[in-house]
């Protein structure tokens, strides 16, 4: 089976083969544009963009919407960390939270799988925002997010480590999980 990934973002997807390379399951990324409507949850951005994409796309598809969402700023970017992370960048995230104590963060992941309907599987990990970048792989906010019981940020862990913790990977586990009893 092949499974399409809409994401303009390679790293999503490397993550994602790791769960579906052993189920069999071929994922491949396809780069198509979506609107991501402004809207309170990630939830209501995936439905939205799944059910835009499924009057174009043929066959089941994937996509993931996610966010980081700092405690101290109320949950900000979260919604709205695409755009951060485009216009801020982790730099001026990191200027907003000087002098805050508390650092406490979480990031969240909502998959929208589409199969003629829409399946929503999420997925979350928490942590706290460094002070300073730290590591080098991955993608986003991974070099300033040290999640619970780790003295390492996603930066500084493999594609491998960060799966089993990650708010991706438990999304995709979810997912994953679902596809294997629902391809029987
Ligand atoms: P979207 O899900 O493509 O809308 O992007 C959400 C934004 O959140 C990305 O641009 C990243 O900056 C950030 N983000 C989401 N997941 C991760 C992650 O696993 N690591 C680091 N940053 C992430």
């Amino acid at each position: 089976m092949e499974l399409a990934f809409v994401t303009s973002n390679t790293g999503k997807v490397e993550e994602a083969r790791k769960y579906f390379e052993p189920l069999g399951v071929r994922v491949y990324r396809l780069p198509v544009a979506y609107p991501e409507i402004q809207a309170d949850t990630l939830e209501e951005v995936a439905l939205f963009g799944v059910e835009w994409l499924a009057k174009k796309i043929k066959g089941p598809f994937f996509l993931d919407d996610s966010g980081l969402f700092v405690e101290a700023l109320s949950g900000f970017p979260g919604v709205y960390s695409a755009y951060v992370y485009r216009t801020l960048g982790i730099e001026g995230l990191l200027k907003l939270m000087e002098g805050v104590e508390n650092r406490k963060a979480h990031f969240r992941s909502v998959i929208a799988y589409w199969d003629g309907e829409a399946h929503l599987f999420t997925g979350r990990v928490d942590g706290e925002i460094t002070n300073a970048p730290m590591g080098t792989e991955g993608f986003g906010f991974d070099p300033i997010f040290k999640p619970e019981g780790f003295d390492r940020t996603f930066a500084q862990m493999t594609t491998a480590e960060k799966n089993t913790i990650s708010h991706r990977g438990r999304a995709l586990r979810a997912f994953a999980d679902w596809l294997k009893e629902n391809l029987k």
